[in-house]
Formats: structure tokens, sequence, C-alpha cells
């Protein structure tokens, strides 16, 4: 069923888990994400980036995202991620989405601040939720490069700043730069605790972590004990379907036809995402 992300970030809160938010921009993800938020009955975040809109418009996969987590017993948001244009998110909301993300964070700030309050306002038309973007992570969806800026704390987000821009756009989500990256890290994350606890007193809303993959399961819970209640995750779920599959060829290297190799992948990102959600919900 769908549910709004203001509901979904409430459970977060009362419950003192991170919510997961997966990036689906195939169907074998999609299926993988909505099967394990059934078997673990947790609320999750079915996500489609703009950057991902070649592998699968917005209009196909999101049509399929917003249809079977409506038939879904598991409770589901299903959410525009870095839209970079008002024209994407309107996409989103067309075909049913219920959330989206405004990121404007390598915008001038004001230019950010007028142009989320443009979303906050497309959103209201459709009953719609808004998470925004303050200060700059490395790396993006796309698997390119992330290795600069780990740790440059010149990028990370400023609280002043983010509670003025909450108060100003009406947002109901901020993610925001910690010292997670977007991909693979190719350096140690360097997580500032402190500034998260910052971000959460002075915005009054929860905080969401982009760039989730690779975390420790300590670095998790920390930040979620600290505010962070949407973790956006992706490249992880996304390089186990890889290898998923890679192992697959290498033990049926005879097989001829694609549908076998779906199930590998799916089944795989599942796996993962399992892991993912018993240590996101506390589910151990
Ligand atoms: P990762 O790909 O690093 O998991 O980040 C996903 C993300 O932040 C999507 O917005």
């Amino acid at each position: 069923m769908l549910i709004s992300l203001k509901e979904a970030l409430a459970y977060g809160e009362e419950n003192n888990c991170g919510i997961a938010a997966i990036n689906t921009p195939t169907f074998e993800m999609l299926v993988a994400a909505i099967n394990v938020a059934e078997r673990f009955d947790v609320p999750l975040i079915l996500a489609h980036a703009e950057v991902h809109d070649p592998v699968n418009s917005i209009e196909n996969i999101g049509s399929a995202m917003v249809a079977l987590a409506k038939r879904s017993s598991a409770k589901l948001v299903v959410h525009v991620d870095h839209g970079e244009s008002i024209e994407f998110i309107k996409r989103g909301f067309e075909v049913g989405f219920n959330s989206a993300m405004y990121d404007g964070s390598r915008l001038p700030y004001e230019e950010n601040l007028a142009i989320t309050k443009e979303a906050v306002k497309l959103a209201k038309q459709y009953d719609a939720n808004v998470e925004a973007e303050l200060g700059v992570m490395p790396g993006r969806e796309d698997g390119k490069d992330s290795t600069t800026g780990i740790g440059d704390r010149a990028l990370y987000t400023d609280p002043q700043l983010a509670a003025d821009f909450v108060s100003r756009t009406g947002v109901d989500a901020l993610a925001c730069s910690f010292g997670t990256v977007h991909g693979l890290y190719k350096a140690e994350p360097k997580l500032d605790y402190d500034l998260i606890v910052e971000l959460r007193k002075a915005t009054g809303v929860p905080i969401v972590m982009h760039g989730g993959s690779g975390l420790a399961t300590e670095e998790y819970r920390s930040c979620i004990s600290r505010g962070v209640q949407k973790i956006n995750y992706y490249t992880y779920a996304d390089k186990a379907a890889l290898e998923g599959v890679k192992k697959f060829l290498a033990d049926e290297p005879d097989t001829y036809v694609m549908a076998p190799v779906t199930v590998a992948a799916q089944e795989a990102v599942e796996r993962d995402l399992s892991e993912l959600v018993k240590c996101l919900y506390n589910k151990n």
C-alpha cells in the first residue's frame, strides 16, 4: 500500500530506525525491494533518480513502481530521487509518485531555495511530500567517480543555513552532507556525528543520508540514533545484482536465454537488501 513520506519518517522516529530508500531503475531491483519490505514487514521507499531515466523512464519503471506499491501488503512510498528540474518531478507526480526530492545542491543558495519552494508548491497540488538537499555530496548514482571530496568539511551542510532553508521552503526532510559519498568508497568514510545532531536540532526535520552504500552496521546505527531517518541506498544493491549474474553465468555457461539471468539478479539484490533491512530496522 502507498503511505506518505511523512508517515514513513514518523515510523522511523518512533521506532528508532532508518527508512531505506532504494533506487529501483530495473524491474529486478523493484521486485526485490518490495519482496524484502513484505518479508520483514517494514515501510520502505522506492526511488527513481533522474540520472536513471535513460535506463528506464519514469513513465515505464515508475508506473510499475506505483502499481506494485499499491498492490503490496508492505507500506511503501514512491519517490522521485535527485530531481534536477521541476519538469522531471512533475513527470513523477503525474505517474503517481507521492514524494520527491528536488536537488539544487549545486546551485547558489538562493536559487536552490527558490526552486525548492516551487517544488513544494507543486507537491501540494498532488498531496505529496518534498525532500531537498543542502551541502555538497561527492559522486552520483550513475557509477561515476566519488573519490574527490571525501572528508572535505567545506562541503558539509551548515546547520544555520539548513535551519533558514527548511523554515523558508517548508520541506519535509533535508538531505545533508556529513561525510557520506555516493557510489563506491575509495577511502574510509569520515562521518561527523555531532553535525547530524546539530542539523536535526536546527532544522526540526528528519535528516536524509545519501550515499548509504558501504557503511558498517555501527555507522548506520549511530547516524539513525542522532536523527537520520531516511537512508538512500543503491550502489551495493546493484553491484550485488551484477555479481549474482556473473556467478550465474560462470555456473551455467551454456545458458542461452535471459530470463534465468534476471532471476539471479533479483535474488542477489534480495540477499543484499535483507542484510540492510536487518541493520536499519533492528531486525536481528
Ligand atoms: P549509494 O549509491 O552510494 O548507495 O547512494 C544512493 C543514493 O544516495 C541515492 O540518492
